[in-house]
């Protein structure tokens, strides 16, 4: 048998900086993964370019039944800690929009940052490891694994959600926390186009690649600013996944879809000066073209001019434009979820160590705890900030 100071399962973005950080401090690391190669949703995010941190991250940018659990964490390794070692490992990188900040070149060396650091911790790193089973003694964690038989006095969890099961998501770490007795909300994709119904469906499929600013309200009033895009199966975009979060099936939500103009004004002012003009090509001055005729096809629009435009159907017509009100009928779930909301129940670790208040030596970081951020970056800066607190524990 094995034996180490601390394992960690899960060479995601939080276990690899978690065993780097533990490795650095001298304690003897194990990380296990079940994959081939480490990091493997890192490489993917932010469009191959990794969105590593958010310059605005804040508590109130999480979704979580504790909302105070993630202040202690985030306090303690800051954006402004993880983009010191960026600029340390000499990694270009630049703010997209929001506070968002990405890699110039590649998400690729996000995780050669990890690796180094985890090799300045003699982290020992095997992939393609399954846990076979789990057992505590007085000396610690026994875990079988497909290659043996390893044991610490330390397990930290870092397998993450749920989301996109072919990059390796299990409910490893939900399972586990039962085992031992800790509460599991449940979980729910989150940061995921909507679906829509057929009818409405049909008509909004030809629209697939159209994306416009909007301002979109869930109904419990969390508004987001952001593009919305339309997709061949509903609606996508950062506004649609900022919102998916805040969203429960059968509930609508609300899309103002010219935010930044007042349509009743601009009608107003369009009739003055061009009263022969259809209401359509005025309209498809501040909104898109294809857009337009959709919503003539759904008799939003009418085939009219600006001066037949009768003031019941212009308030009408701005109503629904200002106030478009869509049910979505679901969302595409995990398989192109970016996160997964709920998790490990917060209430039961310390929000300074991250570890299980009743049982020793266990300790959950990342997306398996109950806090997923907003797009962004917040996702990833909650990974860094959970992994560095738990490891100053290890
Ligand atoms: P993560 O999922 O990274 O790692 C968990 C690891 O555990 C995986 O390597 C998995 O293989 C392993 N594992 C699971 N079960 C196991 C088992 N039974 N045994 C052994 N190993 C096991 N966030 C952000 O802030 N900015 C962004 O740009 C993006 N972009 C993005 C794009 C896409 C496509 C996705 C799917 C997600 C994002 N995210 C994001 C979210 C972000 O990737 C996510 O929140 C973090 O990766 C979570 O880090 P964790 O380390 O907790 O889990």
């Amino acid at each position: 048998m094995e034996k180490f100071d601390v394992i960690i399962i899960g060479a995601g973005a939080a276990g690899l900086f978690c065993a780097a950080q533990a490795g650095q401090r001298g304690r003897r690391v194990l990380l296990l993964d079940n994959g081939k190669k480490p990091g493997r949703k890192i490489l993917m995010s932010g469009g191959g370019r990794c969105n590593f941190t958010n310059l605005y991250t804040d508590p109130a940018a999480y979704l979580s039944h504790n909302p105070h659990f993630s202040k202690s964490a985030l306090a303690r390794y800051t954006q402004w800690d993880f983009i010191d070692l960026v600029n340390r490992h000499g990694i270009a990188w630049h703010e997209k929009t929001l506070g968002q900040l990405f890699c110039d070149d590649s998400a690729q060396q996000i995780v050669e940052l990890l690796m180094k650091e985890c090799q300045q911790g003699n982290v020992t790193l095997r992939l393609r490891s399954e846990v076979l089973n789990v057992e505590r003694d007085e000396h610690g964690y026994t875990m079988q694994l497909n290659g043996g038989t390893v044991q610490a006095e330390k397990l930290v969890i870092a397998s993450g959600g749920l989301s996109m099961p072919g990059l390796g998501a299990t409910p490893f770490g939900y399972k586990l926390a039962e085992q031992f007795g800790l509460r599991v909300f449940p979980t729910r994709a989150a940061l995921v186009p909507f679906t829509l119904h057929k009818p409405l469906l049909d008509h909004l499929q030809t629209l697939s690649g159209v994306s416009l600013p909007t301002v979109m309200t869930a109904e419990d009033g969390t508004v987001f600013k952001e593009a919305m895009l339309f997709t061949h199966r509903g609606l996508s975009g950062p506004a649609v996944l900022q919102l998916s979060s805040y969203w429960q099936p059968g509930e609508f939500v609300t899309i103002d879809l010219s935010p930044a103009q007042d349509l009743d004004v601009f009608i107003n002012e369009e009739r003055a000066g061009h009263p022969n003009q259809s209401l359509k090509n005025t309209l498809a001055k501040v909104l898109p073209k294809r857009l337009i005729e959709v919503l003539q096809t759904l008799a939003v629009v009418p085939d009219v001019t600006l001066k037949q435009l009768n003031s019941r159907q212009q308030s009408e017509l701005v109503a629904t434009l200002h106030q478009w009100r869509v049910q979505p009928n679901g969302t595409e779930g995990y398989r192109t979820a970016e996160v997964t909301l709920g998790g490990v129940d917060t209430t039961q670790l310390s929000s300074k160590t991250m570890e299980a208040r009743d049982v020793a030596g266990l300790y959950f970081i990342g997306e398996v705890v109950d806090v997923t951020g907003w797009l962004g970056g917040y996702n990833f800066q909650w990974a860094w900030s959970s992994a560095w607190a738990c490891a100053q524990a290890l």
